[in-house]
């Protein structure tokens, strides 16, 4: 049997990433909170409630879970409804707040990277009509101002939009994220205004702190055409255009080209320090005449995929090489900013787990310049429309005990972090099934 170890660069970043919404809990101010009372909209009628309750401080025993297991980076994100509750009211007690979680994690060596803006938003800017409403802009740098000259003292790498793509399709296009509309054309002047607004938090980030590193997570899906026709090429590349490269092309060359609008907007160039990377799932796409709504197209799975619990993503880890390419057009720094799945089991994870690092691993030895890597989640966490249905968790997590379960996937992801690398030894130990394929003879 072949034998090797697959290390890692020095000072690679390993930790795991969550957002404000997801895990803080009593989020009572925002756009989210304010969907889930409305009958019909989480799965189960599920709500956030105290979410991982870390507004109520958890997130100190979480972070020792970090910390124990090798962890030495968190991403997590700010909640804009917490500081900024009302349009002309901030609250510096929410920053003391955030202050004090940086302080914990730097006192406990992990290195944060903060999201400022990850899906939810507050409910007085969501009434003004949120990202569609190019009011937007000014205020989102505003907010971007006040938070990283309280914070900038114990953070340097910034996430300004988590997804805008992601945001773009649940909010106006699938209907499922706020503010719920099934409209194409206010979708795309969302995105265009998250171009801006990334652009204007850009330069008000390096205004403020000039060695700052700022990017975006980018969610790149991947989209394989099923067959060879003409009408099935034409619809995989529409969804490529306008999902994964509509907001990144962008902020290379200035240009917004979404189809149904087009603009110029040259203040975007040149505003990435590093590139993020949310990578999960790859799908086939066919074109089919009865799905008007989806451009006319059908997307799944193929046969015999190996699947996630909740059948929600297909372990494709030759999709995330596909992903890592893409991104690094961009000739800049790269961060794994989420990679995970759906696995109350824990048993499809182990595998997953390490073929998407041994697919990240191939590709720094291309040279490709992958600075660390954040597991999507900690704990399982609020999965958004899918409830608590969904656990994406190194460890399980009960929200009405608050219980936290130690996952195998734990132990195996710590001896990686642990080792900052990839042995035979540990993918004999948790993940034979695939041992043939990280270790081909
Ligand atoms: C989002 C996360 C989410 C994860 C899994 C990503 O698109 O950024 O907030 O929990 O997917 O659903």
């Amino acid at each position: 049997m072949a034998r090797a170890t697959y290390n890692f660069p020095a000072g690679f970043l390993w930790g795991s990433a969550t957002a404000a919404h997801q895990v803080e809990g009593n989020n009572t101010n925002n756009d989210w909170w304010a969907l889930e009372q409305e009958p019909g909209r989480i799965q189960d009628g599920d709500k956030s409630g105290k979410a991982c309750d870390w507004w109520g401080g958890r997130w100190r025993e979480d972070m020792d879970r970090a910390q124990d297991t090798w962890q030495n980076a968190h991403r997590f994100s700010v909640e804009w409804s917490r500081i900024q509750p009302e349009i002309d009211r901030w609250d510096e007690s929410a920053l003391d707040r955030y202050r004090a979680m940086l302080i914990g994690m730097r006192e406990r060596n992990i290195t944060p990277m903060i999201t400022l803006h990850h899906f939810s938003s507050p409910i007085w800017l969501a009434e003004m009509g949120g990202w569609a409403n190019e009011e937007i802009i000014p205020l989102f740098e505003a907010f971007t101002r006040r938070t990283v000259e309280a914070l900038k003292a114990h953070c340097q790498l910034w996430v300004t939009i988590n997804e805008p793509n992601v945001l773009m399709n649940g909010g106006y296009l699938e209907g499922v994220f706020p503010p719920a509309k099934k409209d194409f054309m206010t979708g795309l002047k969302a995105l265009a205004n998250m171009v801006r607004g990334h652009a204007a938090a850009y330069r008000a980030i390096h205004e403020i702190q000039p060695e700052a590193m700022v990017g975006v997570a980018h969610h790149w899906r991947g989209f394989k055409a099923a067959n060879r026709g003409p009408l099935t090429a034409f619809v995989t590349k529409l969804h490529h255009k306008v999902f994964n490269d509509s907001f990144a092309y962008a902020l290379k060359d200035g240009k917004f080209d979404a189809l149904k609008l087009k603009l110029d907007i040259p203040e975007a160039i040149g505003t990435q320090d590093f590139a993020g990377l949310n990578y999960y799932s790859r799908d086939l796409v066919k074109f089919d005449l009865t799905r008007s709504a989806d451009a006319f197209a059908r997307r799944y799975y193929p046969e015999g995929a190996d699947l996630s619990e909740t059948g929600f993503l297909a372990n494709d880890p030759e999709g995330f090489m596909e992903a890592i390419r893409w991104i690094n057009q961009f000739d800049l720094p790269i961060y794994i900013t989420e990679n995970g799945c759906d696995d109350g089991k824990d048993d499809f994870r182990r595998r997953y787990l390490l073929q998407h690092l041994h697919a990240m691993w191939k590709m720094i030895n291309h040279n490709i310049p992958i600075k660390g890597f954040f597991h999507w989640s900690l704990t399982d966490n609020f999965e958004w429309e899918r409830g608590w249905s969904q656990k994406f968790g190194l460890w399980g997590l009960d929200p009405e005990t608050q219980i936290r379960t130690r996952r195998k996937s734990v132990d195996m992801y710590a001896d990686i972090c642990r080792s900052n690398a990839i042995t035979s030894e540990i993918v004999e130990k948790y993940a034979p099934e695939v041992y043939n394929k990280l270790y081909p003879v």
